[in-house]
C-alpha cells in the first residue's frame, strides 16, 4: 500500500524497484479538486477577455491540459522551453532558452505555467523573457511551490500547492525523464534514504 496507482500499461517488472522508493503526497483527486478551483479563479480573474496559455516544456503540459479545461474562456496554447536539470536533482543554475514561443505576445494575456516553483530561477528568466514581448498582462501558475527553495524574489498568481523540500515526480513532474505518466504527485526517496 501507499505505492501510486500507475496505469495499466505501464506496468513493466523492471519499474516494481523503482516504485517502491515513491510515497504519495498529493493524490489525484486533491490535484483535480486544486485545479478545478484554480481554474474558477482564473476564469473569474479574466471574465469577458481572451488569455494565452503558455506552459514550460515538459513538466506543465498534464497541469496545463486539465487546467485549461477548466478555464471558461476564449484561450489558445503555446510553449516555451529552457534548459533543465539534466538527470540530476539539483538546479544548476543557469537557464537557456531552448524554445521560444510561437506567436507575438504582444498585447496578450499570458499565463504562464509551470509544474513547480523551485529556487525561482526558471520564471525569473522566463518572465523578463516574456516582458519583451510586450504582454498586456503576465501571471504565473504554479502547480507546487518550494517556497523554502526559494533564491529570487518571485511568487506564483495562482499556485496549487505548497511543499516541503522534497523531491517529487508524477502528475508532469519527471527525475531523468521518467515518472511524468504518474497520476498522483509522489515523493522520490533518495538511495540513502530507501536504503
Ligand atoms: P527553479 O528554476 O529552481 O524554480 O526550478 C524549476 C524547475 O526545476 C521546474 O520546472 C522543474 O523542472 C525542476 N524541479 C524543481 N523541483 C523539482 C522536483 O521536486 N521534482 C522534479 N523537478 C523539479
Ligand atoms: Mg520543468
Amino acid at each position: 500500500m501507499g505505492g501510486p496507482n500507475l496505469p495499466l500499461a505501464n506496468g513493466i517488472r523492471q519499474s516494481r524497484i523503482l516504485l517502491d522508493r515513491l510515497k504519495v503526497l498529493l493524490t489525484r483527486e486533491q490535484i483535480a479538486k486544486k485545479v478545478a478551483e484554480l481554474g474558477s479563479q482564473i476564469t473569474r480573474d479574466f471574465e469577458g477577455e481572451s488569455i494565452v496559455l503558455i506552459g514550460v516544456l515538459k513538466g506543465a503540459t498534464i497541469f496545463l491540459a486539465d487546467l485549461a479545461s477548466e478555464i471558461k474562456l476564449d484561450a489558445t496554447f503555446d510553449f516555451i522551453a529552457v534548459s533543465s536539470y539534466g538527470n540530476s536533482r539539483e538546479q544548476s543554475g543557469e537557464v537557456k532558452l531552448m524554445k521560444d514561443v510561437d506567436q507575438s505576445m504582444e498585447g496578450k494575456n499570458i499565463i504562464l505555467i509551470e509544474d513547480i516553483l523551485d529556487t525561482g530561477l526558471t520564471l525569473t528568466y522566463l518572465q523578463h523573457q516574456l516582458v519583451g514581448h510586450k504582454p498586456k498582462s503576465l501571471k504565473i501558475a504554479a502547480l507546487l511551490d518550494k517556497v523554502s527553495r526559494r533564491t529570487q524574489p518571485i511568487h506564483g498568481d495562482y499556485v496549487g500547492f505548497e511543499i516541503p523540500d522534497e523531491f517529487v515526480v508524477g502528475y508532469g513532474l519527471d527525475f531523468a525523464e521518467r515518472y511524468r505518466n504518474l497520476a498522483d504527485v509522489c515523493i522520490l526517496e533518495s538511495d540513502e534514504e530507501s536504503s
